[in-house]
């Protein structure tokens, strides 16, 4: 391997590992969860979101549920064309690319304020990290160790590539 295609693979891999250790699990209301009478624009409007984070939703499964819809099924609060559905009552939905998530509760709740628009944004710059890393003050204990096991590849890949110790 050429130093300069080994560089770039190091460079690929801490974008990894800074995608990894900065991934956030957005619980969506916070302490407040998926409720009636919740702003969620005011909490949406508090928090950036970037590929690969998590949101959350925490609520009574017996009385809401959470559907992923487009911008009608939001501003009109209807599930016609739904792209996804949950209703565990702890919801951990993937945030895999950068465009705009409509979730809203699909059995009335969406009336009395259960919808919410989310902004995905693509991951920054290695440059702009530490600007992403300040925003994942809030990790939950499940977005660590989803992270915690993504970090190790990566790590033993740059430690034979700068120790040269051929375990790859
Ligand atoms: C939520 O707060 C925003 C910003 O203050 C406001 O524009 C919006 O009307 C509020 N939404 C509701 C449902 O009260
Ligand atoms: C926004 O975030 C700050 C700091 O975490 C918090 O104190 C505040 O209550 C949040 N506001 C809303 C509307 O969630
Ligand atoms: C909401 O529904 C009304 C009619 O029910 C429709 O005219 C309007 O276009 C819908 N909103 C959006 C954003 O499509
Ligand atoms: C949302 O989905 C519904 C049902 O498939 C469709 O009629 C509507 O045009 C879609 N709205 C947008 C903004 O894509
Ligand atoms: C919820 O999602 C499942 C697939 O995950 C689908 O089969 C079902 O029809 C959806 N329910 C509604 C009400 O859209």
């Amino acid at each position: 391997m050429s130093s300069s295609s080994a560089t770039h693979l190091i460079i690929f891999l801490l974008c990894l590992l800074v995608a990894a250790v900065s991934a956030t699990d957005h619980i969506v209301g916070a302490n407040k969860g998926w409720n009636p009478g919740v702003n969620y624009t005011l909490w949406a409007n508090n928090h950036t979101f970037y590929v690969g984070d998590l949101i959350s939703f925490r609520y009574q499964k017996t009385q809401y549920n959470v559907f992923e819809v487009n911008q009608t099924g939001y501003d009109n609060c209807t599930t016609e064309g739904a792209v996804g559905n949950w209703s565990s009552g702890k919801d951990f939905i993937p945030l895999n690319k950068a465009r705009r998530y409509y979730f809203i509760c699909g059995n009335g709740g969406c009336f009395s304020g259960m919808k919410v628009l989310v902004v995905v944004h693509p991951l920054p710059s290695p440059s702009n990290a530490a600007v992403a890393a300040d925003h994942s003050s809030t990790k939950s204990a499940a977005a660590s160790v989803v992270g915690g096991a993504a970090m190790v590849m990566p790590l033993l890949v740059m430690a034979s590539i700068w120790f040269g110790s051929g375990w790859i």
